[in-house]
């Protein structure tokens, strides 16, 4: 959800209002999803570098985290969307990480759109974390190098119940990746948009699936073996 400090920066204010006004963006974004069907819609809030930013910046953040979730909890409960956290959260308040499981455990049973919100996230941190409790199953015996296969690194990775995401979508003109899902994005159709993300909505969500429709998926495989397959 890049762009907030840019859209605020154009328009005179504090930085903090642009992540302000991206909260709104994210609302929109919700709605778009839960309309539309989507299985699974995750954002990432925040990064493991993201602690590098102005002191004053990740307290604001920190606290909008808090409030949004304190705000929108209910209205999401009521619309069926289940919350999920992922990213190491040690670093935030414990009212924060009061806050985040209450949200976990009032939304669990829906069966609507899942919400992802990565916070403290890195995909560095997941795939360092998958390998730190593997190489423990193998210090104890219960795992033997030689069954390490993608599949197991796979079930110690955040998300593993998940499919992978089909369409990774980055806002604000930049072309990385930044540390986000890496084990997961490795099949995933990656889309890249000028728009500043409070500027993002129904429209240029849109304009992004229509891009993905025309994506072919290929896995590895050749054109001729997807397009028979989708003919069978
Ligand atoms: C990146 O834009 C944005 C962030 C680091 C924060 C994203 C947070 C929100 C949208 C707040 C709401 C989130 C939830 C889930 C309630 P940037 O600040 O790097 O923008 P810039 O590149 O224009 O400086």
């Amino acid at each position: 959800m890049d762009g907030n400090g840019r859209w605020a920066r154009k328009r005179g204010l504090p930085r903090i209002a642009g992540h302000s006004a991206g909260v709104e963006a994210v609302r929109r974004a919700v709605e778009v999803c839960a309309r539309k069907g989507i299985e699974v819609l995750t954002l990432f809030a925040f990064s493991s570098e993201n602690w590098r930013r102005p002191k004053q910046e990740v307290g604001l953040l920190m606290e909008l985290f808090m409030t949004s979730l304190q705000q929108e909890v209910q209205e999401l409960r009521d619309n069926g969307v289940r919350l999920r956290f992922i990213g190491d959260r040690h670093a935030f308040s414990a009212q924060l990480q009061d806050s985040i499981d209450a949200a976990q455990r009032l939304t669990a049973a829906n069966q609507g759109l899942t919400l992802v919100v990565a916070v403290d996230y890195g995909g560095r941190w997941d795939i360092t974390e998958a390998i730190r409790k593997i190489a423990r199953h193998v210090a104890c015996g219960d795992v033997v190098p030689e069954e390490i296969t993608p599949e197991l690194v796979r079930s110690y990775i955040s998300l593993n119940d998940l499919p992978d995401p089909d369409l990774f979508i980055r806002t604000g003109g930049e072309r990385r990746i930044s540390n986000y899902l890496l084990w997961h994005l490795a099949y995933t159709e990656l889309y890249f948009t000028e728009c500043l993300w409070p500027d993002f909505g129904p429209q240029q969500f849109e304009a992004s699936l229509a891009w993905f429709c025309t994506r072919q998926r290929r896995f590895g495989q050749t054109s001729e073996q997807v397009e028979q397959s989708e003919g069978a």
